[in-house]
């Protein structure tokens, strides 16, 4: 099974790694965006543009089976269109996990930490909607301005990471939040700053494994086997933190990095 992943960086190998962990005889074809990065703080034609071109350049240079949107501001602008654009294609998008959220706390208060884009976009309006939040639960939603730009960098644990975090989240700690959503597939790499500074009294949820398991049950459905190797391709759009690429996949897959245009 060929799969093509995409999103505007480092944020999407966090799905990937949750891939590697239950796919197996399958390549994927993964493109990080960095010349359009970060997303999150673009307006939604050009998150579009962005998502129509990689996904008819997955389509065209490597023939993929399936494409993963992992990430959830792309799922936001674009799943609906590339859905209609290419219907025999398995598409499966990432969106932030209220649900298991909802699920799992105990305080009833939420956090969830996305990008701008994700949080005013209608599709997430449309899932708080749809889930008719009961009056026990509160939600604390923070759009993350300049984070993503930081993980970019390799500042996971850095005074400006943490500056920018604190600030964000004293309010969910005073607030006894117990559950934050991470809304930004990049969100993951920083998971132990974030749980240092809500003195590691939260959960976080993140959707990969999810992902992953929804990727088999489509794919197992047309025929796919899932036995044999697994292989990471990483194609990339302008410049990228190799060291950051390594850890993160680190162990579970073979890499070839070649830069490519922007398609
Ligand atoms: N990793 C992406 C997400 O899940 C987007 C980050 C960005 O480029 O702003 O939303």
């Amino acid at each position: 099974m060929k799969i093509g992943v995409f999103d505007s960086g480092l944020g999407g190998l966090t799905v990937v790694q949750a891939m590697t962990k239950c796919i197996r005889g399958a390549e994927i074809f993964y493109v990080a965006d960095t010349k359009n990065a970060p997303y999150g703080e673009k307006t939604s034609e050009q998150i579009l543009h962005f998502s129509l071109a990689l996904t008819q350049y997955l389509i065209d240079t490597h023939q993929i089976d399936a494409l993963i949107l992992a990430c959830n501001t792309a799922t936001s602008a674009a799943i609906e269109k590339l859905r209609k654009r290419y219907p025999s294609l398995i598409i499966i998008g990432t969106e932030p996990g209220i649900k298991p959220a909802i699920a799992q706390t105990k305080t009833g208060k939420i956090g969830v930490m996305a990008t701008p884009a994700t949080l005013q976009g209608n599709k997430y309006q449309n899932l708080v909607a749809t889930l008719s939040l009961d009056k026990n639960i509160q939600m604390f939603e923070q759009a993350c301005h300049g984070l993503v730009e930081q993980i970019e960098k390799g500042e996971i644990d850095t005074p400006q990471t943490n500056e920018m975090l604190e600030g964000w989240l004293c309010v969910m700690r005073e607030a006894n939040v117990d559950t934050i959503v991470l809304g930004c597939t990049h969100y993951p790499l920083i998971s132990e700053t974030i749980e240092k500074i809500m003195h590691h009294k939260v959960k976080l949820i993140h959707t990969g494994d999810a992902i992953s398991r929804h990727l088999l049950a489509l794919s197992s459905q047309k025929g796919h086997h899932n036995v044999g190797d697994i292989a990471v391709h990483l194609y990339v759009t302008g410049k990228i933190n190799i060291k950051m690429v390594e850890s993160i996949l680190d162990g579970y897959a073979s890499l070839s990095f070649v830069k490519i245009k922007e398609p």
